[in-house]
């Protein structure tokens, strides 16, 4: 087994430029869209990271050619009625967005095709796809609702109007995939707010996306036109380093080129309503994403209440989030936040049980938490950590380090690479004093 710890020792704070790694879900869409266009994608800023290499191995196997040329990926896309049966069954790593995507894309094809992924992502629940795919005609075989998927698809498949049980991207994106290789028009209803990329993606491929309100459609049939993708900074990797210099006594740090994307925004809105310095600049468009430089610095944060509406908007972004919140005078409340408890790892749990290591109390609820924090001095001892594989646990318990009285040693580190590959280097780089062993 590949066993990765993160060392951090107490103190510092971070300064200077960076850039972290680009979009996870910009990445996996622009792999899955640009091999079932016509014509050559390229895509700038990929984020080569496990997850996304995932979807890469997957979209080869389906049989479109994906090659690296001088910093950009080229995707020779095969058309909507080109991809072919593969040979063996898709490993999707701990890729959810990979799996839920992917059971989309090939719900639609005339052949069968098994997904299948490591230990945590057949943890995770997949009835969530597979109910709305077998409501279209797709016929998918499950361990009791969980990966293993063999998926035999259909062509061409019922369009749907569907309200998923829970506001995901990874739900609305599989169907409407799904819905691009059916009869008529697909149309999915949000129960709540969830990343736009797929529609904003689609929609520059040239394919007709109607939304209004809560509700998205598109029709069977389209045809995708191969475009120039390029990859804005993740803001969920960028999240980290956000709390971690606003935690920081002394710290004043540029982050360049991240996505903020409306329908990401929750980390930024919170971390702004309990106090942290930041200031957006040079804010543009790029390739149908909002992107904007983002200035961090150290400052006095204060307990907010994170429900329900926020957590939708910052759902990757909550453990760097309880981080803040150990940081911030008063009682921070987190609610509606149950999705959290199948993500990678059980996100409350495991942030509870990594906050009480390091000396700091967290109330557990069902759908979220209440941490005390405190403003001054040291905040966190010093302490040994289970991520429990998950990447976004590691990196969010790193940047505690800056405000603990003693190391922290956090162990199972290797799956930060499914999001940021050099997550340590950059880290290092901005003044965290973390080592890799
Ligand atoms: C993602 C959607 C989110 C998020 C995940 C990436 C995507 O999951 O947590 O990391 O790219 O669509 P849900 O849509 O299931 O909330």
């Amino acid at each position: 087994m590949n066993f990765v710890q993160f060392q951090v020792a107490p103190g510092g704070c971070l300064t200077g430029q960076l850039r972290v790694p680009g979009d996870k879900s910009i990445s996996h869409r622009a792999l899955l869209f640009g091999a079932i266009a016509s014509g050559q994608t390229t895509v700038t800023g990929f984020l080569e990271s496990q997850d996304c290499l995932a979807t890469l191995a997957a979209v080869r196997a389906l049989g479109a050619r994906v090659v690296h040329d001088n910093a950009r990926w080229l995707i020779d896309g095969v058309g909507a009625a080109g991809l072919k049966e593969p040979a063996k069954a898709l490993d999707l790593g701990n890729s959810g967005t990979s799996m839920r995507l992917l059971a989309g894309l090939v719900a639609g094809q005339s052949f069968t095709t098994r997904l299948t992924g490591d230990e945590s992502l057949c943890r995770r629940p997949m009835s969530r796809v597979i109910d709305p795919l077998t409501l279209m005609g797709a016929s998918v075989a499950s361990k009791h609702g969980r990966a293993p998927l063999e998926i035999q698809g259909r062509r061409p498949l019922v369009a749907i109007d569907y309200t998923p049980p829970v506001a995901s991207a990874q739900i609305k994106s599989c169907i409407l995939l799904a819905g691009l290789f059916a009869q008529g028009t697909t149309t999915v209803h949000e129960p709540g707010v969830s990343r736009d990329h797929t529609e904003r993606m689609l929609a520059g491929f040239g394919v007709p996306v109607e939304r209004e309100g809560a509700q998205v459609s598109v029709i069977g049939g389209a045809t995708l036109n191969a475009i120039d993708v390029s990859v804005p900074a993740d803001l969920s990797s960028a999240a980290f380093f956000l709390v971690g210099a606003a935690i920081a006594d002394g710290s004043d740090l540029w982050l360049t080129d991240v996505g903020t994307n409306p329908t990401r925004r929750g980390v930024l809105d919170c971390l702004t309503r309990m106090g942290a310095a930041i200031t957006c600049h040079n804010a543009r468009e790029v390739a149908g994403e909002p992107v904007a430089d983002l200035r961090v610095g150290a400052s006095t944060l204060t307990a907010i209440e994170i429900g329900a509406a926020d957590v939708e908007l910052a759902i990757d972004e909550l453990p760097a989030l309880c981080i803040a919140a150990a940081c911030a005078q008063g009682t921070t409340r987190i609610s509606g936040a149950a999705e959290l408890r199948v993500k990678e790892s059980d996100r409350i749990a495991v942030m509870a049980d990594g906050l009480a290591a390091l000396g700091v109390h967290a109330e557990v609820y069902d759908d979220g938490m209440a941490i005390t924090g405190g403003t001054t001095g040291q905040v966190f001892t010093g302490g040994r950590i289970a991520s429990h594989g998950d990447h976004r646990i590691a990196m969010a318990f790193a940047m505690a380090g800056l405000r603990a009285s003693g190391s922290i040693v956090i162990d199972d580190c290797a799956p930060v690479a499914t999001s940021f590959p050099d997550f340590e280097a950059l880290a290092a780089k901005a003044g965290l004093a973390i080592t890799r062993q």
